[in-house]
Formats: structure tokens, sequence, C-alpha cells
């Protein structure tokens, strides 16, 4: 079975979005991975099919309601399917390259894109759903995010990226941030391409490009060498 992604969104219409192009949308017309935007007004209450109401305690925004949620969650997942449940939130664990590694190892996921002022407490602990943040600062919703975490794993997913060795030194996987790259020509306005890249000394090379590594991480990600 291919990695399968469902997502639960007030807004299936942004999907596939980007993840219908480039890579990402090959693999996904070719079936390496599949993907189900599903809309969680489905299971809305009333004539105008309610997601949401007022906070309990009072205070500004509305509140995604645990039952109109879980009945969403139990029609594309139910017993059984061994897929992780995501939440898309600002509160969550931060997401990284060792979580993205997992979750593409793994048979897909399901991810759930909050909205409003957040989700009834009582669902995230019901169906036991993985609070997951993509980075300190707050979208508008969870299906940015949602499409963000999707991409990360799909480029992992066999044959998705090609048979070159682009997925091996780039950031993160070596613990380490990139070393600069450089493409002809030669010389552009004035600044030249470092001799060492041009040697042919593949030995040298690579001890170049690990030690720029380890000075741009040191620069811009200390928090990575601890
Ligand atoms: N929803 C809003 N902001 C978010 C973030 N930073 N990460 C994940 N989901 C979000």
């Amino acid at each position: 079975m291919a990695w399968s992604a469902t997502v639960l969104t007030l807004f299936p219409d942004m999907f596939p979005g980007p993840l219908g192009l480039s890579l990402a949308g090959d693999a996904l017309k070719r079936g390496a991975w599949s993907l189900d935007a599903y809309d969680i007004r489905t299971h809305g209450l009333g004539r105008h099919r309610a997601v949401d109401d007022t906070p309990a305690g009072g205070g500004a925004g509305m509140v995604i309601r645990a039952d109109v949620l879980a009945a969403a969650i139990d029609a594309v997942a139910p017993e059984g399917d061994a897929r992780p449940r995501l939440l898309m939130s600002p509160r969550g664990r931060p997401l990284n390259q060792s979580r993205v590694r997992e979750l593409a190892a793994g048979p897909g996921a399901i991810i759930v894109c909050g909205r409003f002022e957040g989700v009834d407490e009582r669902v995230i602990e019901g169906r036991r759903l993985e609070e997951v943040s993509i980075g300190d600062y707050v979208l508008s919703g969870g299906e940015i995010a949602a499409l963000v975490t999707m991409d990360a794993c799909v480029r992992l997913l066999p044959g998705v990226m090609g048979k070159d060795a682009s997925g091996e030194d780039e950031s993160f996987e070596g613990g380490l941030l990139e070393y600069p790259h450089y493409t002809r020509p030669r010389e552009w306005e004035g600044r030249s391409i470092p001799d060492v890249l041009l040697s042919g000394d593949h030995g040298r090379v690579a001890k170049w490009r690990r030690a720029e590594s380890e000075r741009i991480t040191r620069e811009r990600r200390p928090d990575l060498l601890r």
C-alpha cells in the first residue's frame, strides 16, 4: 500500500495545492502516495453545518467542537487504521527531520487542520491526536502546516527523489546545515568559485565542505551542535 495522507480541514480546496505540482505532484500522479482532503463540515450540526462554538469560560474566538471533529475523524479513520493522527497546531511539538523520517517510513498520516482559536481539548485526548507545530510563529490555520509536513515526508518516499544522492548530505540529515553550492560560470560579477572545488581532489573537496558546514552551523544554528 502506498503512503496515504488524509487531511481533515474546513478548506478542502486548499489541497493538493502546491503538492499537485513538481516532485510531489508527479509522485502523486504515479500513485507513489495518495492524498484525500476531507471536509470537517460534512459532520457539522444543523442547517448551517456548524463546526465551532464559543469558548467555555469566555474570551475571544471560536473553538472547534469535539463531537463534530470526532465524527469526521471516525469517518476517515476506522478502528485498526494504523496511521498516526496529527493535529497541526502552534502549541505542538516542533516538527523535525527525525519525526519526518519516522512518518515517511510508516503507512501515512491522518492530519487534522485547526482553525479559529483551537480545538476542544477533549477530542485531542479522546482521539489521541499528536499536536505538531512547524515553527514558532502563528499561521491562520493548519492547512499550510499540513502541506509542509506532507511535502517533507513525500520527498523521502522510495523513488520520489530520483536516484541521485541529493537526499544524503543535505541540511539536518547529518546534523549540520549544508555547505555552499556553486555552478558555472566560474566567475560571476567578480566572484569566483573557491579553487578547492575546481581542484578535482575529492578528498580536499569533502574536507572543505565539512568545514564549511560546521562554520555555517556554528554561525546560524549553534543549537544543532549541542
Ligand atoms: N497552525 C497555526 N500555526 C501553526 C504552526 N506554527 N504550526 C502548525 N500548525 C499551525
